[in-house]
């Protein structure tokens, strides 16, 4: 039997916590335990979120990729269908799947769409509801809701033995979060209807978030529980499926700079929507911030502006075909 791991007590004086640092007689390892890290909550990524997406272009690159490559994508979907059949998985608050619900309407007028949600976060489906309800030009679309994650929806469907078909399926900036990536692709690949199109948007290999996590994964705490993925381990599992697909790259950014600025309110939330981690600047060692704010500097991570540090935050968007 492996002998209980000895607990002693170090503290690190400048920032007034004290960690346990596990010890094994064996092998003298030590695996820093610092009671005051902690991840974020459902609710404390929302606000984090929305940070994030008042500082990034992440939405504008997106507005894009609608603009100039969308309307080609979907002209296809369901021809001769007089209702298209779209399923949203972590959608999150809605902006972008109204924006995609509104160019289907444009590419194929007429057509009734029934658009389908799954999304866990009751703060996200209340806000999504609430952004529907304000919406005058949504005649000829229908929704319904499913408070669940992607897994759950899945054994649901498995469970009823009905399994819907739809025309589009996308997944935006969601998949860091499912349990299994490959087996969720899988079964939402088999959701597609023939002709049907599933849209995937993933952090690009160019963007800084790929070198963090490659090249500086050591300066992120372990309360970051996220998978660390980017579009190639997507494109990965799409080749081992044997499914066509192809990828469109676009350029977005975060301007960071208030990261580097002490006690910096939206720095700080900036920060802890990088890591994951709740009042990371706050609770982290000082050594494990200066890594971090070092490593978010590197030419890979960001570039400079205007004297502002703009973090790359690339998009790819995957389109796959059924
Ligand atoms: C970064 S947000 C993206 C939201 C939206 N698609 C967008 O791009 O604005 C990720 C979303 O995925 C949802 N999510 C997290 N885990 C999930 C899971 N296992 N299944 C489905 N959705 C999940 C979150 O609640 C959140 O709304």
């Amino acid at each position: 039997m492996e002998p209980a791991p000895e607990l002693k007590r170090n503290s690190f004086p400048s920032m007034n916590f004290e960690a346990e640092i596990l010890t094994t007689p064996h092998d003298n390892s030590e695996l820093y335990m610092i009671p005051s890290m902690r991840s974020l909550t459902a609710e404390e990524y929302v606000e984090a979120f929305k940070s994030f997406l008042e500082h990034s272009t992440e939405h504008q690159c997106m507005d894009e990729f609608n603009k100039d490559q969308l309307p080609t994508i979907v002209a296809g979907l369901g021809t001769g269908k007089s209702t298209l059949s779209v399923l949203g998985v972590g959608s999150g608050t809605g902006e972008q799947d109204l924006k995609m619900i509104r160019i289907l309407q444009a590419v194929h007028p007429g057509v009734f769409i029934d658009n389908e949600i799954v999304e866990p976060n009751p703060q996200h489906v209340a806000a999504y509801k609430e952004l529907v309800n304000q919406a005058p030009d949504l005649q000829n679309v229908s929704f319904i809701w499913h408070q669940l994650t992607s897994l759950e929806y899945e054994q649901q469907v498995k469970e009823r033995g009905t399994h819907k078909k739809f025309d589009f399926i996308h997944m935006i900036q969601m998949l860091y979060r499912v349990e299994d990536i490959p087996s969720t692709i899988k079964f939402f690949h088999s959701c597609l209807d023939h002709h049907g199109k599933l849209l995937i948007i993933i952090l690009s290999d160019s963007s800084g978030w790929a070198s963090l996590w490659k090249k500086h994964r050591d300066c992120l705490p372990a309360t970051d529980s996220g998978h660390y993925i980017t579009c190639s381990g997507i494109t990965e599992v799409l080749r081992s499926l044997g499914v066509q697909h192809r990828v469109y790259e676009l350029p977005s950014g975060w301007d960071i700079t208030e990261c580097f600025s002490e006690g910096d309110a939206v720095g700080g939330r900036m920060m802890d929507f990088l890591t994951g981690t709740k009042n990371f600047l706050g609770t982290a060692p000082p050594a494990l911030r200066r890594r971090l704010q070092a490593a978010l500097r590197q030419p890979e991570c960001s570039s400079t502006r205007d004297g502002r540090v703009i973090f790359s935050n690339n998009l790819s968007m995957i389109v796959v075909e059924s």
